[in-house]
């Protein structure tokens, strides 16, 4: 037993120095959670091994030397977690804070406000004069970093309030990182690693890589980390001379506000960014649905988040409820599955992509993270997985937020198998024994067999057959690769040669499921060019390009014999596209395809070139952001380009508008900054509305 409580504190301090101070965590935090609880439980069982120094007994972690310590007028708190992450988390609370308040049954449901609890790290911003004076880190929760001149470089914290804001005041939020900002972040980090730049490393999450920014030293380089911002906190401080208790704190101005509600609504008065899904909720009843919505959504936000938390709205209640071991009584964090998880390598293979490209993949133990069983984490390429330096056998590490391929993020060392062997890409095509080769400057290996190789072969099928392709529904993975392995399918064309005997042939294949494939292959002859083009996988050229090739030529023998300067007149069609599209079109198999395809019957509308530019938002660019109340983002995207406007990633001086609906992020921000007008569902039905 006390061995026990010894080793796991020693562990959870380890554990702990790495994550605060290093900015490496040893342990994914579900791990952390697991025995930080179990310390819990042990030291409530047998109070008389408690010892002062347990980590349970402390908030965070000691700051880091170089900054200068900064000791908070108002302790930062951390939240208690609800243990039951069911949706009786939520009854949990409600009951203990009645109960504390004296609350009977007769009595009404309390008002809550449900936040979302976002993964980053907290900040306190102290404002004077209306001025930003100082940003610092939580720390231990007593005493923590000053790391005013990174913060200052946020753009979405106020360096000045207006003058309706208090002069004197102190604002808590969340510093974190978008997960697509992150993801950018990483791709660039790989690239210095590749350019052979010493010192860099890509992160591991966002959390990690915003509070790396954070703390980093030299402000230039906090910089170029992009951050974000939401403000969840507010206090006042009268006499800046006397550290004062929360409670003091709490009612240090704050009543003027009534509720926190209130606050927030102040606070986003004042400039701070406010998440809109911070919302007021009545009783239990209220917090569940707020869970409940927000785990169907958790995916679909450009942020991670761990959890909810739950706040009484009013401020008074708060203050009469007080707070029990650095944890205020009135507010509890409820969490979901965590996104990252350990689990062990089972294998490494390589799969083949359809241009070629070979992606060595982790076979993984099943396991259950962000809300899913992940049994495949990619490795990306031969750097990332020599630099991850994964071997079979390893306890890894694994990671799945947001819609995101599941990753491996760190190898758990000490665990490692004395004769675990390093992974080496392959000389040759796994699938077909081609040469593998990795050309100067790339970071990839490709399979040479082009379209001899099956696996090519199945990925070019599958990728003509796509949804956004030439749509071909009820041709899944798993009948490509029958229709291969049989030599049933070897091209393109050899699609629409297929028969009803041939598919009633093939093992499993019921009768229903092959009339209804010979009916999909049917319905997909009647395609648009741009579909066509798009599913012939021709190398750079995605469904933009596919589309703007269309809409400037109007039709496929111009676009097969257009030379590269023609090309280069199309809008957004560079060197490097322009020459995949005519070493392309310069191979007769290539043609070939492409008019037996016609000749299975195949067929679009051509038009005059450009024939488009009379439509109403011909020459326009929108950008889509968010979720929208009732379209997706494909159908808002269809009705903006049957209006003959484009649709761009990202907003640029050159943007006409944005679409925004829920969640929308930066690209809103970017679109306020460049005065770039801004349109609602609503707003957008009425542009495209045939006149
Ligand atoms: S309120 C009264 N609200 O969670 C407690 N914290 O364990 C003061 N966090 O370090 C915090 N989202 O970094 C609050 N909506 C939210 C939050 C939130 C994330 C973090 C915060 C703090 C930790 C508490």
């Amino acid at each position: 037993m006390r061995e026990r409580l010894a080793r796991l504190r020693e562990q959870l301090q380890l554990a702990g120095h790495h994550y605060h101070v290093l900015d490496e965590p040893l342990m994914p935090d579900a791990e952390y959670d697991r025995l930080f609880r179990e310390l819990q439980a042990l030291e409530a069982e047998h109070p008389e091994f408690l010892t002062p120094d347990s980590p349970t007994q402390r908030v965070g972690a000691a700051p880091m030397a170089s900054f200068t310590q900064v000791r908070h007028r108002v302790p930062m708190l951390s939240i208690h977690t609800e243990t039951d992450i069911s949706e009786q988390g939520a009854v949990q609370f409600d009951a203990r804070v009645r109960k504390q308040l004296q609350l009977s049954e007769a009595d009404p449901a309390l008002d809550y406000v449900a936040e979302l609890k976002f993964d980053g790290l907290a900040i306190s911003l102290i404002y004077s004069n209306h001025l930003l004076v100082q940003a610092c880190t939580r720390g231990d929760g007593e005493t923590g970093e000053d790391v005013t001149h990174n913060i200052r470089t946020i753009g979405q914290i106020p360096l000045r309030l207006p003058h309706t804001a208090p002069p004197e005041l102190e604002v808590r939020g969340e510093v974190y990182m978008r997960r697509d900002d992150f993801e950018h972040l990483n791709n660039r980090q790989r690239e210095r690693i590749a350019q052979g730049l010493k010192n860099e490393k890509t992160f591991v999450n966002p959390r990690n890589a915003a509070a790396g920014a954070v703390r980093q030293l030299d402000p230039r380089i906090a910089a170029q980390r992009p951050l974000s911002f939401f403000a969840y906190a507010l206090h006042f401080h009268a006499d800046t001379s006397q550290p004062l208790s929360p409670v003091q704190a709490t009612l240090n101005g704050l009543q003027t506000y009534g509720s926190h509600m209130q606050v927030l609504l102040a606070l986003k008065s004042w400039g701070f960014p406010v998440s809109e899904h911070s919302k007021q909720v009545s009783g239990a009843n209220g917090l569940i649905a707020f869970h409940h919505d927000i785990a169907a959504l958790r995916d679909r936000l450009p942020f991670d988040i761990d959890g909810v938390v739950y706040k009484v709205n009013d401020i008074s209640l708060q203050a009469r409820m007080g707070m029990v071991s650095r944890e205020p009584r009135w507010a509890v964090a409820h969490k979901y599955p965590a996104q990252e998880e350990f689990t062990t390598v089972q294998a490494i293979e390589v799969q083949v992509g359809r241009t070629g490209k070979l992606t060595p993949v982790a076979k993984l133990a099943p396991v259950f993270v962000g809300g899913v069983t992940v049994t495949n984490a990619t490795l990306h390429n031969e750097d990332e997985a020599r630099r991850k330096d994964v071997r079979v056998g390893d306890t890894v590490v694994v990671r799945r937020a947001g819609d995101v391929i599941p990753e491996v993020v760190s190898v758990m060392l000490e665990k490692r198998l004395q004769d675990a062997q390093i992974f080496t890409m392959p000389s040759h095509c796994p699938v077909c024994q081609s040469l593998a080769v990795r050309e100067e400057g790339e970071a990839d290996y490709r399979c040479i067999g082009g379209l001899f190789c099956s696996a090519q072969r199945k990925q070019a099928i599958l990728h003509f057959a796509h949804r956004r392709a030439v749509e071909v529904d009820d041709l899944g993975e798993k009948l490509v690769d029958q229709l291969v392995d049989a030599g049933l399918v070897n091209t393109l064309p050899d699609l629409y040669k297929l028969g009803f005997s041939h598919l009633a042939a093939l093992d499993r294949m019921a009768e229903k499921s092959a009339n209804n494939l010979l009916a999909s292959l049917e319905r997909s002859k009647q395609t648009t060019l741009a579909r066509f083009l798009f599913g012939l996988g021709i190398r750079h050229v995605g469904e933009a390009t596919a589309k703007d090739l269309a809409r400037h030529f109007g039709g496929m023998e111009a676009i097969m014999d257009a030379s590269i300067e023609q090309l280069l007149t199309v809008n957004d069609i560079g060197p490097v596209v322009a020459q995949s599209l005519r070493t392309f079109f310069d191979q007769p198999h290539n043609r070939e395809v492409v008019e037996q395809l016609r000749a299975c019957g195949i067929h679009w509308e051509e038009s005059a070139p450009g024939a488009r530019l009379d439509l109403p938002l011909a020459g326009h660019t929108y950008v889509i952001t968010g979720t929208l109340p009732t379209l997706s983002r494909e159908q808002a995207q269809a009705l903006l380009e049957e209006a003959g406007a484009k649709v761009a990633g990202s907003v640029s001086k050159k943007t006409t508008g944005v679409i925004a609906g829920e969640a929308a992020g930066s690209k809103l921000d970017k679109a306020n900054a460049l005065g770039i007008p801004v349109l609602d569902e609503a707003a957008l039905m009425a542009l495209v509305k045939p006149r």
